[in-house]
């Protein structure tokens, strides 16, 4: 059978968001266990950065958004009959969206465990266990999300550029009755 090359790329996208699905499942069946429940609701603005956050992104838009990416790249060019406009800029997408998720998601989970066991551990308010890993969770979290932000515009981009790109139609036509030795219209 042959495949498309954007329908391998689309596979590379579902492959992702499963992991992603399975990350995100498996830290949602963590914090429910009454134990980090607690620990979330003990450490405030730092468990928030662990659950709803890491766990929220990884979920939607690790999980959900790479499978809805993976089927825009498998049904557009069969609704449009044409192909992506440029598979470049699709595995452009992808790794944004493997840097980007990935880093988004650790750096939330990291800091939001260290910072809230600096909370616990000296008995100090938010700010103060923040200030403590400064800057490296501003850069981190701003750096991270602007991957992701690059992901998602990429994906924007290429979808507008395949559904508004102009098919050299004609052109194909002209060579198609060339070749058969009929005159140019
Ligand atoms: C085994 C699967 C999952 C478990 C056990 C689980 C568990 C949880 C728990 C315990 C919370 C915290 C609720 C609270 O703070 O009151 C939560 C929040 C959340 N989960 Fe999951 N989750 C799972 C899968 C998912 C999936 C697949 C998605 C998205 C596709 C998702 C999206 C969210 C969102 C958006 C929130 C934040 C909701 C809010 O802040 O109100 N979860 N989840
Ligand atoms: C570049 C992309 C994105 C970035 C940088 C981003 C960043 C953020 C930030 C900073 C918040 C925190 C608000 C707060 O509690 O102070 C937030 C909340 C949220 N975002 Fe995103 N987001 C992005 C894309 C998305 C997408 C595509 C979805 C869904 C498919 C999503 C779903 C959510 C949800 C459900 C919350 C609320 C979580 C909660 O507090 O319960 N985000 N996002």
């Amino acid at each position: 059978m042959t495949m498309k090359a954007s329908d391998q790329l689309g596979a590379k996208f579902i492959l992702f968001g499963v992991f992603c699905l399975f990350v995100g499942t498996l830290q949602g069946f963590l914090q429910s266990t009454p134990r980090l429940r607690h620990w979330i609701h003990s450490t405030g603005q730092a468990g928030h950065l662990v659950d709803p956050l890491a766990h929220a992104h990884i979920n939607l838009i690790g999980g959900v958004v790479s499978v809805v990416m993976a089927v825009v790249y498998y049904l557009l060019p069969r609704l449009l009959g044409r192909n992506i406009a440029s598979l470049w800029l699709g595995y452009a997408n992808l790794y944004l969206m493997i840097a980007g998720v990935s880093g988004f998601y650790l750096v939330l989970l990291t800091f939001g465990i260290l910072e809230g066991n600096r909370m616990l551990d000296g008995g100090i308010v938010y700010p103060l266990a923040r200030a403590h890993y400064q800057p490296f969770h501003k850069i981190g979290f701003v750096f991270s999300a602007l991957l992701m932000g690059l992901g998602h515009w990429v994906f924007v981009a290429n979808v507008f550029m395949t559904y508004f790109r102009r098919e050299p139609v004609v052109v194909t036509s002209q060579v198609t009755s060339l070749k058969e030795g009929s005159k140019v219209p």
